[in-house]
């Protein structure tokens, strides 16, 4: 089932629009969250100034990329079977040299040189200016690495590079960073200090955007509900700022109220909320906006106030409970997804009730379910022992993944009978004289093409579902087209 996924690496291969006078090739892969993808759109258009076209032949490439994502082992581990698969690529290609980006490589900076030895590049999230001068070492002989983290790095002057899109879809990134320190998490440490982007220079993106002929945009950030502009965009420095600079800053809702103002005709995502920084602000916008999309990414991580206060969540079972009510209430058609984790430290046969009775209580229309993974330098590491045995964590998530499952099918079924304005994205994956677009809600529809087209609006009479996919059929454009 598509939409139930307990494991969200993969990988993505990226070919940019040939620039002519381009020589070089680049291959450049990304692992992980939304906005690794993200910065590997950055990443292609900083090459692209410096003679590299992007390629998806590995065999071809002068440069391989890889953006990688630390979240769990398992995503470092399929990181390094990648590095395996380019050291093969090497030994017939020697000229050709390897860097790793992103989470890992911040992470593990120098060290990752002396582990992996085809490694000639070592980048960090806030270093990817640095890349053409880094690249000069490389050639030069030199290994080179560049982890160094910045308070206010955006990459806000930088206009990235869409690259195997759909030309309809975009992400556009509002924040960098996290100062959440949940405790089981790496991203505060590979990320760095939580920082948000000037809003003209987001404004200037989205409009550049609507005219390339995009219809939506999912404004990214680790936490996006924590934006905050002031003048500068250094979330621990705001206690500091001026009264001028307090009284006119501009926070998450009117960023949102800012962007579907100026775009009645694009749909807007955004993702990731925090729940302890969700402001019934924010819901008042999406309620007040018919353009901001019904669907909200709630991560709650365990359904135990005890576990969440151990993972440094700032809020309860119960405060969750409300935000969820005031979500039904403000917002009555917006679907909610959840992250889980099963198996954190101390979490017992209890807690792990809790988690399954929050699910019923919320009834998630699709969610992301992880076992617990401990990542060295953590909190969780460092207080707490890894002490919930493999095969429990595994029985508790197989046990969450099979609830949700029930509950996802449940949700997709409200929609029969119904007809939702649909975003057509691409072609249906089983069927070429099908379209597939999502509903406002994120649930993916699929129907029959017929005059229809990529970008267009259009209303979509549900009337079958599988347990993730809604069936239907086009009964005309939408009045927003
Ligand atoms: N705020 C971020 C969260 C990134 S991590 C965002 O933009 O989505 C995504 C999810 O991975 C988390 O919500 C959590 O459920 C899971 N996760 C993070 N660290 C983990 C760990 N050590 N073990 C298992 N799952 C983890
Ligand atoms: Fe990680 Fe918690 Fe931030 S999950 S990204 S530290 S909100």
């Amino acid at each position: 089932m598509e939409k139930i996924i307990d494991e969200k690496i993969q990988g993505q291969t990226l070919e940019l629009e040939t620039k002519k006078e381009n020589t070089r090739k680049l291959f450049i892969e990304s692992y992980g969250c939304a906005m690794n993808f993200s910065d590997s759109e950055i990443v292609a258009s900083i090459l692209a100034n410096e003679g590299f076209n992007t390629t998806q032949n590995l065999e071809d490439a002068d440069l391989v990329l890889v953006n990688t994502c630390s979240i769990r082992d398992k995503a470092e581990q399929t990181i390094r079977k990648r590095l395996q698969k380019y050291n093969a690529v090497k030994k017939i290609n020697p000229k050709m040299k390897v860097g790793v980006l992103g989470c890992m490589a911040e992470r593990l900076k120098e060290k990752f040189l002396e582990e992996e030895r085809i490694v000639d590049l070592v980048v960090g999230p806030d270093a990817y200016k640095d890349l053409p001068n880094l690249i000069k070492e490389v050639e030069d002989g030199r290994d080179a690495v560049n982890v160094i983290l910045s308070i206010d790095e955006t990459y806000g002057d930088i206009s990235p590079v869409r690259l195997g899109g759909n030309g309809v879809t975009a992400f556009v990134s509002i924040t960098r960073g996290c100062d959440n320190m949940c405790t089981f998490c790496v991203v505060p440490f590979t990320r760095g200090r939580e920082r948000s982007r000037d809003p003209q220079s987001i404004l200037k993106e989205v409009n550049d955007l609507a005219e390339k002929g995009y219809k939506e945009i999912t404004l990214l950030g680790q936490n996006v509900d924590s934006y905050l502009w002031f003048g500068g965009g250094l979330k621990r420095s705001f206690k500091k700022a001026s009264d001028i600079q307090k009284a006119t800053a501009m926070d998450f809702a009117q960023l949102l109220d800012l962007v579907a103002a100026e775009q009645p005709k694009m749909r807007f995502r955004f993702s990731t909320s925090n729940p302890q920084d969700m402001s019934l602000d924010v819901l008042h916008t999406m309620a007040k906006y018919q353009n901001i999309c019904d669907y909200i990414h709630l991560p709650v991580q365990s359904g135990s106030t005890r576990i969440l206060k151990e993972m440094n969540r700032q809020h309860t079972r119960e405060e969750y409970m409300e935000l969820i009510d005031s979500v039904r209430e403000i917002l009555p058609d917006c679907s909610i997804s959840q992250d889980i984790i099963t198996g954190f430290p101390t979490e017992t046969e209890e807690d792990h009730q809790d988690t399954l009775s929050l699910m019923e209580y919320v009834k998630y229309d699709y969610g992301y379910m992880f076992a617990y993974s401990e990542r060295p330098g953590t909190l969780a590491e460092k207080k707490l022992e890894d002490d919930i045995p493999e095969e429990v964590k595994k029985r508790r998530l197989a046990e969450i993944v099979a609830l949700q499952r029930e509950h996802c099918a449940i949700r997709t079924e409200e929609f029969l009978g119904k007809t939702f304005e649909v975003l057509i994205e691409k072609e249906s994956k089983k069927s070429n004289q099908h379209w597939a677009g999502r509903t406002s809600q994120n649930t993916m529809a699929v129907f029959p093409k017929e005059n229809y087209k990529v970008g267009d609006f259009v209303m979509v009479k549900i009337d079958d579902c599988t347990s993730a996919t809604l069936i239907g059929e086009c009964v005309g454009y939408s009045k927003n087209n």
